[in-house]
């Protein structure tokens, strides 16, 4: 049967993305022969005067080493609460039944979403209203639940990776403490494992409230012990014991959604009054984000965008495809948004930085 498919880009961007499009296209076409179509700037792109264009094969020819995404995006064009301006000021705006409208308006059988948790809640309301979606996880944050691993995670954690081997040689020249403030939200993935494979002395995450006691404890005993110098890896979401999280902007602030940042500079300041030492800060931010994606994330992308093509050619919507183990399944879309998958404090994981002698805050 001869359809037309349309696929977007929601929320942050991250590397793998243009690997997702390359397929769904790719197999949409080669495969079943359908049309496919990709709207422009996420949602956003079915809010007003619909933005879109055709995706042929030569719209995708050499785009899977490519960071990004080749859509656009946009994390603030949630149409559940579309900031609308009137003459009160702007309001938020369920603006869900003009991108149904919309959609059908572009003739196309189904959506592939490819977001985070923001827009597979959004996928999961159209969903509800008639219209056929399916979801692809996508974050760097790997903050999703009902997948093993988001793709675009694999890429943030290496360039932190990098980035942490080049700060040991300067951090140890100088004998200094270098705090490295990481991205994740309210999850500490990217923290611990890049803290892990970058060898971190001190690995801060949101899921385990820091004590400034302990780290600097620690801090004075690798002194003690010869060692001048230390790393100290913060997630954006971490917080002290007593305190909250750093924000640069609220949700009130800024149209819904929080904007983390600055606890790097905290820690910073808090060692450096509390232990003779120099310390330094650097704020990663959307250096981990862009690039292009390493070798897992495009095939990852490559599989999820395989694999959505095929949960349409089953007429099987509501779903999102997900990695397990070694194998690509699907899920139901509602399985996965609401609690964010977030790192067990009495984990394996922990427990393993803890047997290194790394601190994490406790
Ligand atoms: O969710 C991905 C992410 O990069 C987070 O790690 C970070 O907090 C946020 O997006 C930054 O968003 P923005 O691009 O709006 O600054």
């Amino acid at each position: 049967m001869s359809r037309t498919i349309a696929i977007l880009t929601g929320g942050g961007d991250c590397p793998g993305l243009n690997a997702v499009i390359r397929a769904v296209v790719r197999s949409a076409i080669l495969q079943h022969g359908w049309r496919v179509i990709g709207i422009e700037d996420g949602f956003d792109g079915l809010v007003g005067t619909p933005r879109w264009r055709e995706l042929t094969l030569d719209a995708v020819r050499g785009i899977l080493p490519r960071g990004g995404t080749i859509l656009g995006t946009s994390n603030r064009g949630n149409p559940l609460a579309y900031p609308v301006k009137t003459e009160k000021g702007v309001v938020l705006t369920d603006v869900s039944a003009q991108v149904v409208a919309n959609f059908r308006a572009l003739g196309a059988d189904a959506l592939i979403a490819v977001g985070g948790d923001g827009t597979l809640k959004i996928a999961r309301r159209l969903q509800d209203l008639g219209m056929p979606m399916v979801g692809v996880p996508k974050t760097i944050d790997n903050d999703l639940r009902s997948t093993d691993v988001t793709f675009g995670y694999h890429t943030a954690v290496e360039v932190v990776t990098e980035a942490l081997d080049r700060l040991h040689t300067t951090a140890e020249s100088h004998h200094r403490a270098m705090v490295v403030e990481v991205m994740g939200r309210d999850a500490g993935w990217i923290a611990l494992e890049s803290g892990l494979a970058g060898s971190a002395d001190v690995i801060l995450v949101p899921e385990i409230p820091f004590d400034l006691a302990a780290v600097c404890a620690s801090i004075e005993n690798r002194r003690q012990s010869g060692s001048r110098f230390s790393i100290i890896v913060v997630a954006e979401g971490a917080y002290p014991l007593a305190g909250g999280k750093v924000v640069q902007a609220t949700a009130a602030e800024n149209l819904g959604v929080e904007r983390l940042g600055g606890i790097g500079t905290f820690v910073s300041r808090e060692i450096g009054t509390k232990l003779d030492i120099e310390t330094r800060v650097v704020v990663l931010g959307h250096v981990q984000r862009g690039g292009s994606p390493v070798p897992f994330d495009r095939i990852l992308g490559t599989r999820f965008g395989v694999h959505a093509v095929e949960l349409i050619a089953q007429t099987r919507y509501g779903r999102m495809v997900a990695l397990r183990g070694r194998a690509v399944v699907d899920v139901e879309i509602s399985a996965a948004v609401d609690a964010l998958n977030r790192i067990d404090p009495g984990g394996e994981l922990i427990r393993t930085a803890e047997a290194l002698g790394i601190c994490v805050g406790r």
